[in-house]
């Protein structure tokens, strides 16, 4: 046992559902029988190696918000995992805006939130409706007579690399050969991450790391209407923050720039694959949809409950930190499993039914206090375009075969097989 660690104070049976979580195949094509599993065993499970395990959604809320839980910073790392700064994709992630405690993060928050305004999401409404008709085409194409098509591919190729690619001022060449490096940069932050995985996400770090530099420099030259000259232009403004000023560092901006076009890929593929799958499970909510798109909004609400394409917090305990209630020793590394949560009778009725028309509905997707993620209402708007439009255009919309999930911390897929006719 180290320094760090809880003593085991649950069942060997909440660890061995913990164990299963994150190793069974069964688990990650259907992870929601053992989340329920042990919400009812140990809904605050503390485990081997002072990790704490938390399945219900009031103390997976609370966690978003409690200020004696910290960021995975990097004087956490130093401890938890030297040797770390030897990884470009592990240096890219824990040096973001999402693994830094205030100051840091508030200044760098306040930076990135005025130039991702709601007004600026809300102009792109337009670009995002031609986005989705290009990418339906692209499947239409694909899938004609009657060709299965791996709709998760397929979306991650196309759509919300194409919307965050726009946003912030990538050059429309280049999506496809960043799709790749991106994508596994950002997988860095999965469990059980071999070297294999690493290697290949040191060098698509370097590749970013490249890439990124050089646009920046372009866009300093000649800025355009677009997110990285807005962030230069605001970063500049408020001051070097070696100098008492509080704008960013070069690296502070190369780091958010990739963050925000990473941070935006693969989770709302997620959101757009399995609110796909989920329609096609349920019919009955396809026809509901198809029939008053007005029900869109709700709709995201329900897909991002029902099966979220994030299903982890994590955080550490600082000192006097308390979670479920209950005091938990300094260092602690906590995890809300808001896969769980989402699950909850005791917040959601009938938890595990599908229903676009349920009021009220608070997901944890997205986080919540003041890592409340930045991208939140464009990925919901382009998830609002999306399904009305597949699912009018496609009404013979159905699964080829049994869909192959991937992921736990982001819940993608190896495969999503559609036709479409
Ligand atoms: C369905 C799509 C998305 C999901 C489920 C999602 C989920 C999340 C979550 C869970 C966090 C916070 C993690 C934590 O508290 O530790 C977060 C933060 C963040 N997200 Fe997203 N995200 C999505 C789309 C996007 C998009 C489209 C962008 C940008 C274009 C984006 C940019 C960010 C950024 C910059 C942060 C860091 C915020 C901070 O630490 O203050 N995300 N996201």
């Amino acid at each position: 046992m180290t320094e760090h660690s809880v003593p085991a104070a649950d069942s060997s049976a909440a660890s061995d559902l913990v164990k299963q979580l994150f190793t069974s195949e069964e688990a990650r094509a259907d992870p929601y029988p053992l989340y329920r599993a042990l919400r009812e065993t140990a809904p605050v499970h503390r485990a081997e190696g002072g990790r704490v395990f938390l399945t219900r959604y009031a103390d997976c809320a609370a966690l978003t918000r409690n200020p004696a839980l910290l960021a995975q910073s990097e004087s956490w790392m130093d401890k938890a995992s030297p040797g770390w700064r030897q990884h470009p994709a592990v240096v890219q992630n824990i040096e973001t805006i999402l693994f830094k405690d205030p100051p840091e993060h508030s200044r760098l928050r306040r930076l990135v939130n005025r130039s991702f305004t709601p007004r600026r999401v809300a102009l792109m409404r337009e670009d995002i409706g031609r986005l989705v008709d290009r990418a339906l085409d692209r499947l239409a194409d694909e899938a004609a007579d009657g060709t299965a098509v791996n709709a998760y591919a397929l979306l991650a190729e196309t759509l919300p690399i194409a919307v965050v690619g726009t946003l912030i001022g990538i050059p429309e060449q280049d999506w496809k050969v960043l799709h790749d490096p991106v994508s596994e940069v950002m997988q860095v932050v999965e469990v059980g991450v071999g070297q294999d995985k690493l290697a290949r996400a040191d060098d698509g770090a370097r590749q970013l790391n490249a890439y990124f530099e050089d646009l920046i420099a372009q866009r300093r030259r000649e800025p355009r209407a677009d997110i990285i000259s807005d962030l230069i232009a605001t970063a500049d403004a408020a001051g070097d923050p070696g100098q008492g000023g509080s704008g960013m560092t070069e690296t502070e901006l190369l780091r958010m720039i990739i963050l925000l076009f990473g941070a935006g890929v693969d989770t709302t593929v997620g959101l757009l694959s399995n609110g796909l799958l989920a329609f096609l499970d349920h019919p009955e909510q396809a026809d509901l949809l198809r029939a008053d798109p007005s029900l869109a909004e709700g709709a995201v609400s329900e897909v991002l409950r029902y099966d979220s394409p994030t299903h982890v917090i994590v955080r550490i305990a600082g000192d006097g930190a308390e979670v479920g209630g209950e005091p938990v020793p300094q260092w602690s590394t906590v995890f809300a499993l808001t896969g769980a949560a989402h699950r909850d009778p005791e917040q959601f009725p009938d938890p595990d039914v599908f229903d676009i028309t349920r009021e009220g509905t608070s997901v944890l997707s997205f986080s919540g206090g003041a890592h409340y993620c930045v991208g939140a209402p464009l990925a919901r708007l382009e998830a609002e375009l999306f399904f009305p439009a597949l699912l009018s255009r496609f009404p013979r919309l159905a699964l080829a075969g049994p869909p192959v999930r991937r992921g736990f911390v982001v819940r993608g897929y190896e495969d999503l097989p559609v036709t479409v006719s």
